[in-house]
This record gives C-alpha cells, structure tokens and sequence, in this order.
C-alpha cells in the first residue's frame, strides 16, 4: 500500500517518541511490502518560534493532502503560567481537529499483564480492563462561544451540540460496540446540562439500529469513580469532548503509565494518530521518554487502512518489549534503556520476531539490526 503520511513531531519528547513510531513504520514497509512517504512538519510551540503561529498554513495543507497525520506532542511551561498569552501551542491542535475534521477521538485503554503491578490500583481491580472511549472531538465546550466582559471580570464557555454531531460519532461507537463485547455507555450529565439531555435522546435512538449492543447511560460524576473502582466493566464508552477529555486522562492510570496509551482521531476523510501523553518538558532530549504510546498510535494507523497483520506485528513486538523488560525509566526505575533503545528494539522485532539476537543488547547497541 502507497501511504502519505504527514509527520508533526510538536513540542518536548514529541520529536524523540515520533521517531521511535518512525522506526516502526519503516520496519513495518520492508517487512510486508509498503511504500509510505513521509513529510515533516511545524506545530504548537516550536511552530509559534519559528513562524509565530502553533499552525502555519503550511502545516495545514501537508495535513490535508496526507493520507493521515502521525503527530508527537504540544506544549510549552512558558505557555501554561502565562494566562494573558494570545498564541498558545494547544490552539494549533484545536484547529488541526476542526478543520481536518476529526470528530471523533478513539483512547483505548487496555491493561498489559505484564504490567499490572505498575498500576496505583490493586491488581484485582485492575486486571481485565479493556475499554474503549469514544469521545466526540470537534465540537461542545472547547468550540462553542466564548465571551469575556470589558472589565475582564466575568467570562464564559458556551457548550453546544448539534443531532448530527452526536449522530455521527454515536454510529462509529455503536459498530465499535457491536464488534467488541457489545456494551456502550453514554458518560453525560443529563439531570443538569441540556446538551446531555439531546445526547441521551439522540444515542437511544440510534440505539434501536443497533439491537445487540446494550446501552446504559452514567452521569460523569459516578463514571469518574466507577472507571476507578470497577473498570473491566466498561466496553465502549461514548462521550462528548471536554468529559472524554478528563475521563481520558484519569483511565489513562490504570494501566501503570500514561506513556502507553495511543489515540486515533478520525473523521469522514482524515485520521490523526497521536499519544494521549503531553509534551512533558522535563524529560526532552533525555533519552527517557516511554516511546510506546507513539509506537501504539502507529499501530492504530495502520489498522484505520486495513493494514490488521502488520498492526498486530506492531502489537507483538511491543508485548515483547514489555515481556523482556526492554522498557523505559517509567516503566522499571532501575531500566537503563532509553527511549531510542526501546525503539530499535521493537523495530527490530517486527522485522524478525523469531530473531534471539535482538535479546543480545549489544548487537542493538552497535546498530546490527538490519533496520537501524
Ligand atoms: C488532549 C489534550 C488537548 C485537549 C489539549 C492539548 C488541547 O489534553 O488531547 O486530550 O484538551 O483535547
Ligand atoms: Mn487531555
């Protein structure tokens, strides 16, 4: 398959976990025969030093001519302290959304066996989860009106839904669901917010098409909690942007580490595919960030093309990674493998899973593999 891949590494460890996931894609066109074209480009706040905006046009029109967008990180401390800031790098990943249209953002959340142990929880919560969150992308609080008086002392965010806004994300949740353990529950606040209320009407009744799924609804308040006290009851959660934003974050915990969990967001026409971590500052160019999530992401690309083999080759040599212990600082603090260590690792595997010579850190460390 000819692929064209749009590469936005951002801001902090962006560069450093995309050019792990890069690995990876490249391991994955020599072993099965694909021929991507990759193409850089600036967003968020290395795009506002260099071009003074977090999205150039340029950015914008490489997206759109790409077959989907490989994206790192943004984000910047001088950004986040300073509220009188006009340009700010999240802006550029705002607009990325709506204007390429990506309505719908996919965070699976799965926890790895091998890593139980990492979680805050107790391992006998933890241990099966495997849910999905649909959360709707381009529209409600983040998009809607905002206003802020001429004294500067009142402010507000206008969140708003559209039937078709929820309908269209709903479908995809729904086939998500019916193709899974066939369960989806629609996280909203429906005994306050009117917007939840149009959620829960419109989602029962595209329910109704889909007969063999069962939905249940939670207020978000309680689905905060149950996602820490229960989460392996979860199949597909559905939800609109800014709740989908912080249950996201907080499932993204069970597993032991937020640096391995992947996003898609997808749209009619385009699909972005981008970790859920942040930029995190601190460690940029140390050699410690957890590639995993970046890796993941790739994985998810691939599927969103079909490409189900080679995604699972992806999968595999990361399960291995995890297996052998060939894991960032995050993962095991006494690890001395760094971030591009555990990349040639995994890239490695998914030339050769059979290959013993990739457990021999030497050979890895002098560049042998065939793909590094
Ligand atoms: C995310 C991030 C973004 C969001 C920020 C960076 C704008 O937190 O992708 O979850 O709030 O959507
Ligand atoms: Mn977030």
């Amino acid at each position: 398959m000819n692929l064209k891949i749009a590469v936005l590494p951002g801001d902090g460890i962006g560069p450093e976990v995309v050019a792990q996931a890069l690995k990876c894609l490249q391991a994955v066109e020599e072993t099965f025969n694909h021929n991507f074209a990759y193409k850089e480009a600036a967003v968020g706040a290395m795009a506002i030093d260099k071009k003074r905006t977090p999205l150039p046009d340029s950015t914008l029109s490489l997206c759109r001519e790409a077959d989907a967008v490989l994206f790192g990180a943004i984000g910047d401390p001088k950004y986040d302290n300073d509220p009188s800031a006009t340009v700010r790098p999240e802006q550029g990943l705002l607009k990325l959304r709506k204007e390429l249209g990506l309505f719908a953002n996919i965070r699976p959340v799965k926890v790895f066996p091998s890593l139980i142990k990492n979680s805050p929880l107790k391992k006998e919560i933890v241990s099966g989860t495997d849910f999905v969150i649909y959360r709707e992308l381009t529209g409600g609080i983040y998009f809607g009106e905002k206003k802020l008086n001429k004294a500067g002392t009142i402010a507000s965010d206008l969140c708003e839904y559209s039937e078709k806004e929820i309908s269209r994300i709903a479908h995809l949740a729904f086939k998500a669901a019916k193709s899974r353990r066939k369960k989806l529950t629609l996280v909203d606040k429906a005994n306050v917010l009117e917007s939840s209320r149009l959620w829960r009407k419109v989602v029962t009744r595209i329910g109704e098409s889909y007969p063999e799924v069962q939905l249940d609804f939670l207020f978000v308040d309680n689905a905060a909690m149950q996602i820490i006290l229960n989460p392996s009851q979860f199949d597909v959660i559905l939800t609109e942007n800014m709740f989908g934003d912080i249950i996201s974050d907080e499932g993204s915990v069970i597993g032991g580490s937020i640096g391995l969990l992947a996003s898609a967001s997808v749209g009619d026409e385009n699909g972005l595919f981008e970790p859920i971590h942040g930029s995190y500052p601190q460690a940029r160019g140390k050699d410690i960030a957890n590639p995993i999530a970046s890796i993941l992401s790739a994985a998810m690309l691939l599927e969103h093309f079909g490409l189900y083999e080679e995604a699972m080759a992806v999968r595999q040599a990361v399960d291995k990674s995890l297996e052998k212990g060939i894991v960032t600082p995050d993962l095991n603090a006494k690890s001395q493998y760094g971030t591009s260590h555990v990349g040639d690792f995994i890239a490695h595997n998914i030339v050769d899973s059979e290959d013993d010579f990739n457990m021999n850190d030497e050979n890895i460390d002098l560049g042998k593999s065939t793909i590094i």
